[in-house]
């Protein structure tokens, strides 16, 4: 099984490789390892009538974004495997006078993801927006011929099928509702090749082609479906690729013409944006990269 190399590395980009690299710049400023800002939640806010259904809430992206609504007054309903953490952080959020509520879901798993949308339907009545986020990079190492089986169906299934499960049934509420947002999380590997991460490039490209069709079939019926591609976030899923690959911050991030590691709250920002903007905005995927699918 050939080794990555390290130039591939940085030069890769995404949440394999250059997003590993670069995402690991941002640790140093504020890993998800630590505590995620706590800001008082606004009954006023933004968001203050919106139910959000948010997917891998306990950790990274997810987290924040969990947070960052919460925050600006909607009531968030998110999951993940880990569930001390998804009660802490659920607590955590309604220490700050926010509305959020925790239910242990495999995204893997279809029971247990249409169990996490029938929860929230029964907490609250509606899902007005869904943020699919969970995912896992798993540093395959390896071209195509040798990619092992086992980590290619972990991947595909937490992945994109784990998107599909979530829309399947996230859709049917909304079109009942005749109204609704959903957000997938893709990934600068959506878009392009990087070598030995074959699992999570296919798995991010089926993620924006998932996202395309359920906007065409369901725009009609007031419900928008995008998708956005972060290259390099400072997560723990990036510090851990960063640490596996032996990468500094400062090498990933010069794989992106931004020329640093995007901080999770400016993702959060755009998925806040994306819920609000305006109907004519579906079936497409927002660069979030910092340049990098440009140049
Ligand atoms: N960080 C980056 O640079 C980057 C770049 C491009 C795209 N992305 C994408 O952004 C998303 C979030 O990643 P992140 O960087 O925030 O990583 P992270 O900190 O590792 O968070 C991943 C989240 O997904 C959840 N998750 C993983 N497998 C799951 C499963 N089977 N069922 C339910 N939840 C599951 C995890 O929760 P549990 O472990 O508790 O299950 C966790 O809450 C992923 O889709 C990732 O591919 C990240």
């Amino acid at each position: 099984m050939p080794e990555i190399s390290r130039r591939q590395m940085l030069t890769a980009g995404t949440a394999g490789i250059a997003g590993f690299a670069a995402a690991a710049q941002a640790t140093p400023a504020r890993s998800q390892t630590s505590p995620a800002p706590q800001v008082r939640a606004s009954s006023n806010g933004r968001f203050a009538d919106k139910v959000v259904l948010i997917t891998g809430g306990t950790s990274g992206i997810g987290e924040v974004t969990a947070r960052a609504f919460a925050a600006e007054g909607a009531t968030v309903h998110f999951c993940g495997r880990r569930e001390a953490l998804g009660e802490q952080i659920a607590q955590s959020i309604r220490a700050t006078g926010g509305r959020a509520t925790y239910q242990r879901a495999d995204v893997r798993l279809e029971n247990d993801v249409k169990a996490f949308v029938d929860g929230c339907l029964e907490r609250y009545g509606q899902i007005d927006i869904a943020f699919n986020n969970a995912g896992i990079f798993v540093p395959t190492s390896a071209t195509v011929a040798d990619t092992d089986v086992t980590a290619w169906n972990d991947v595909m299934t937490t992945n994109a099928t784990g998107v599909f499960y979530s829309m399947k049934y996230e859709l049917p509420p909304m079109v009942r509702q005749q109204s609704g947002v959903i957000i997938n999380n893709a990934s600068v590997s959506g878009h392009v090749a990087f070598s030995t991460i074959s699992p999570y490039t296919a798995s991010k490209h089926a993620i924006i082609g998932l996202t395309k069709v359920a906007a065409v079939e369901y725009s009609a019926q007031n419900i928008r479906v995008n998708s956005i591609s972060p290259g390099a976030v400072d997560t723990p899923q990036l510090a851990q690729g960063l640490k596996i690959f032996g990468a500094t911050p400062e090498q990933a991030a010069q794989g992106y013409p931004i020329k640093r590691i995007v901080a999770p709250q400016e993702i959060a920002s755009v998925v806040m944006w994306l819920s609000e903007s305006s109907a004519c905005i579906t079936g497409t995927d927002i660069d979030v990269t910092g340049g990098y699918l440009t140049q």
